[in-house]
């Protein structure tokens, strides 16, 4: 679990700040939910066999004996707030979106945390491939908006509670001459989620599953078609996309379209963003039978894809460097005055020599220095520093205020 410090938070700001700004284009209002939820809520969702409900879940009895657990995701916990406040009464089509931490008790490493944060976007009430096309647009969207274009979308379809028991018999039947293969976790998997074993990242489990049945080969009508359609609207969309039929995601909820924008810039943590259609979701949680599709992405993997390119904190517009306690009395109050204008004010506070406020104002990279000394009070006409072009001026007291947000709007 990670602190996230001044120099870093902008970046993270940035961040949130994009995802505000395009998910609203796309008309998805926020939500907020608590960090803490039944267990039971992800154990039906997520689904009992899979790693996380398995060995990732901060999971606690609270003082009345309730098992409580730090939400590992976002979606279940969406999801239940959207059937406990009957929103699909108000409105048949909701989209939502979240920004938050979730918690795994997963094996820490680059791109991999026990803390970790995601800005994640579900869309409720439409089964049509359209809006599996806008829900991916949204997030290519964002990559572009953000400035992180050394991603791939992948997408897959894992069919339909019609279609997929029928993949998984095909996949257990092969991998049953293979079992002594699979590593102790894959040979466990064979018998309770088999689907996982494809996703396993020992090499030998690869290895022994490279010609593995193919869940596209079986899917059932309606899906393919599903399927066929969402590409066809991604091409007319000028989304690039490549289909990875080996894809099958670590939630169990997923029903037909799934998808992760990966990375080769982060070792084996490759996907920086991940989703899928989950249909069943919301009536298996005892909501009504309504479709749904979103992702999360992954804010820890956005910062470092980030890297370099991060963002700088603003620079403040104006430093107020006072010599003198007269002096030092009006630069707190015209800080306070420029405050309120709406610029970034800054001051010494303590009463140190002008060189050392200078060093102070060049520290914090200000664009302006204000320089107040007794003189400048007697005669009402303050100095006024560039700190880019280090030109010095004399500025009257009586229009500082008004000179100084003229200056800085246009800076
Ligand atoms: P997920 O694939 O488990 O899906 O997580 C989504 C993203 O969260 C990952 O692609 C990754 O970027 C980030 N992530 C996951 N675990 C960690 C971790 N331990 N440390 C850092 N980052 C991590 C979900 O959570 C689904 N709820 C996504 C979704 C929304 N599906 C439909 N709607």
């Amino acid at each position: 679990m990670n602190d996230i410090l001044p120099g870093e938070v902008e970046t993270w700001q940035f961040l949130e700040r994009e995802a505000h700004r395009i998910f609203q284009l796309y008309g998805f209002a926020e939500i907020r939910v608590p960090v803490v939820e039944k267990t039971e809520l992800f154990c039906r969702s997520i689904g009992e066999t899979t790693d996380i409900v398995e060995k990732e879940m901060y999971t606690f009895d609270d003082r009345s004996s309730n098992s409580l657990t730090l939400r590992p995701e976002g979606t279940a916990p969406v999801m239940r707030a959207f059937i406990e406040h009957k929103m699909h009464a108000l409105d048949p089509i909701s989209k939502l979106y979240y920004l938050g931490p979730m918690f795994r008790y997963e094996r820490p490493q680059k791109g991999r945390y026990r803390q970790f944060h995601q800005i994640g976007a579900e869309a409720i009430g439409v089964d049509d491939p359209m809006m599996d096309a806008q829900v991916l647009a949204m997030l290519c969207h964002y990559f572009e908006a953000v400035g992180i274009d050394s991603v791939e979308l992948h997408v897959n379809s894992l069919g339909c509670r019609e279609c997929r028991p029928q993949y998984r018999e095909a996949l257990t039947g092969y991998l049953e001459n293979r079992l002594q293969s699979l590593c102790a976790d894959c040979q466990r998997r064979y018998r309770t989620n088999p689907l996982r074993v494809l996703d396993c990242k020992v090499p030998t489990c690869q290895e022994a599953t490279t010609d593995a049945p193919s869940v596209l080969d079986l899917l059932c009508s309606d899906c393919d078609v599903h399927f066929k359609q969402v590409q066809q609207h991604l091409q007319k969309l000028g989304i690039s996309y490549t289909i990875n039929a080996r894809m099958v995601r670590g939630l169990d909820y997923y029903t037909k379209t799934t998808f992760e924008m990966v990375t080769s810039q982060l070792g084996s943590q490759n996907a920086v963003a991940a989703g899928g259609r989950y249909d069943g979701l919301i009536q298996d949680l005892g909501g009504p039978a309504l479709p749904g599709i979103g992702f999360a992405m992954g804010v820890e993997r956005l910062v470092l894809m980030k890297g370099e390119q991060g963002v700088e904190a603003p620079r403040p517009d104006v430093f107020l460097a006072a010599l003198g306690d007269a002096a030092g009395d009006e630069a707190f109050a015209l800080m306070h005055r420029l405050q309120h204008l709406g610029l970034r004010a800054e001051m010494a506070f303590t009463g140190k020599s002008l060189k050392a406020q200078m060093r102070r104002a060049g520290k914090l990279n200000a664009r302006y220095v204000v320089i107040l000394g007794e003189e400048e009070l007697a005669s009402g006409e303050a100095q006024l520093r560039d700190m880019d072009n280090k030109d010095q001026q004399p500025v009257s007291l009586a229009g500082i205020e008004q000179a100084l947000a003229d200056k800085c709007r246009l800076c």
